[in-house]
């Protein structure tokens, strides 16, 4: 492990269990979070991604399990597997918000409606560091003017439902960054936003990044914010990462068939004006009821026999790697 690796996913497997029926809602994903870096996890609805990261947590809605694999965080040297500790025990309290901190798709979720907003930054303040309330008031001052509320001493008195949806998400920002994590968790935390805001509240996300070296794990649909924001992405189907690369290397030369069907399906900035969108033929399958093989095959155009089998991992060099069989020579070539 290098010196540079806050959080390692290994092999995580979560699953919701009611009955006879078993969702395998995250089956053997892993990645690692590196300093200062922000890995994007994409994919249509119902992948997996709000899971994978609800399984970091340690936050499952009351059914989920994990199931198996490692989730290990590196704290000042030391590795803590945080789904083998107890999940509101001290050590993962700690952890949350003040190592981890979440920014949602709904900054409904992190304000209460009716506390103040000052109030609520100041309480989280207080929460999170020895201070006075004075101290704490000047901090939530300072926190929400870098953020770019305006008028921030008239406005600490207003309640959310005061503030527009960019702005309740700058808080909802100020809420996530009060402890100073090390890793920022992002939900799709500009989907409910208009164009022009969502810009805004990514050039914000990166501003932090750039002034306090947070790592940011990055969950979208949008392939263009994506390409924005990630430095590497993982590309999520039915529960699995199917692809893994540099986000230049999955985006300008995927080569998942899944991959390709979303780039061509979805428009992003840059993409080439001539090219027509497609829609990727057939459905996703039932997650309580996954085919045996490549979970992809039943859509994808070049599926052949093999894919009754799930692919194996192939490394096609630069850390780019795929789970496609359509790879097995390519990668026996670069050997
Ligand atoms: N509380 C739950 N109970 C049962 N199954 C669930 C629950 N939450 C999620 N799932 C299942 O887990 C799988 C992964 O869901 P997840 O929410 O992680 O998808 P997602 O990629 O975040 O989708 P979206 O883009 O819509 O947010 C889906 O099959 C979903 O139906
Ligand atoms: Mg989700």
């Amino acid at each position: 492990m290098d010196d540079q690796t806050l959080l390692k996913v290994e092999n995580l497997e979560t699953r919701f269990i009611s009955g006879e029926t078993i969702i395998r809602a995250v089956n053997d994903v892993s990645f690692t979070v590196k300093k200062g870096k922000t890995i994007g996890l994409v994919g249509e609805s119902g992948s997996g991604k709000s899971v994978t990261v609800h399984s970091i947590t340690q936050l499952l809605p009351p059914l989920g399990k994990i199931t198996g694999g490692r989730i290990t965080y590196i704290k000042d040297g030391k590795e803590i597997v945080l789904n083998k500790i107890q999940k509101n025990g001290k050590t993962m309290r700690s952890i949350r918000g003040k190592e981890i901190g979440m920014i949602f798709q709904d900054p409904n979720t992190s304000l209460n409606p009716v506390y103040t907003i000052g109030n609520q930054v100041m309480e989280n303040i207080i929460h999170h560091e020895k201070v006075t309330k004075k101290q704490a008031a000047e901090k939530a001052l300072h926190i929400l003017n870098s953020l770019g509320i305006p008028n921030v001493r008239s406005r600490i008195h207003e309640y959310p439902h005061q503030f527009s949806g960019g702005m309740k998400q700058r808080v909802g920002i100020a809420m996530s960054m009060v402890g100073n994590p090390k890793i920022l968790i992002a939900d799709e935390p500009t989907t409910a936003l208009d164009v022009t805001i969502q810009l805004q509240i990514l050039e914000l996300m990166k501003n932090i990044q750039g002034e306090y070296g947070t790592s940011i794990i990055f969950i979208t649909h949008n392939l263009g914010i994506v390409a924005h924001m990630a430095d590497e992405i993982g590309v999520m189907y039915m529960g699995r990462i199917v692809e893994y690369g540099f986000t230049r290397q999955v985006l300008t030369s995927p080569k998942h068939p899944y991959t390709e069907a979303l780039l061509q399906s979805v428009p992003y900035v840059g993409m080439n004006k001539q090219a027509r969108l497609k829609t990727i033929k057939g459905n996703t399958p039932d997650p309580a009821a996954l085919p045996e093989g490549c979970t992809f095959a039943p859509r994808c155009e070049y599926a052949t026999e093999a894919c009754n089998v799930y692919p194996d991992e192939f490394h096609l060099g630069g850390g780019h790697k795929v789970s496609c069989w359509l790879h097995k020579e390519r990668e026996e070539q670069l050997g």
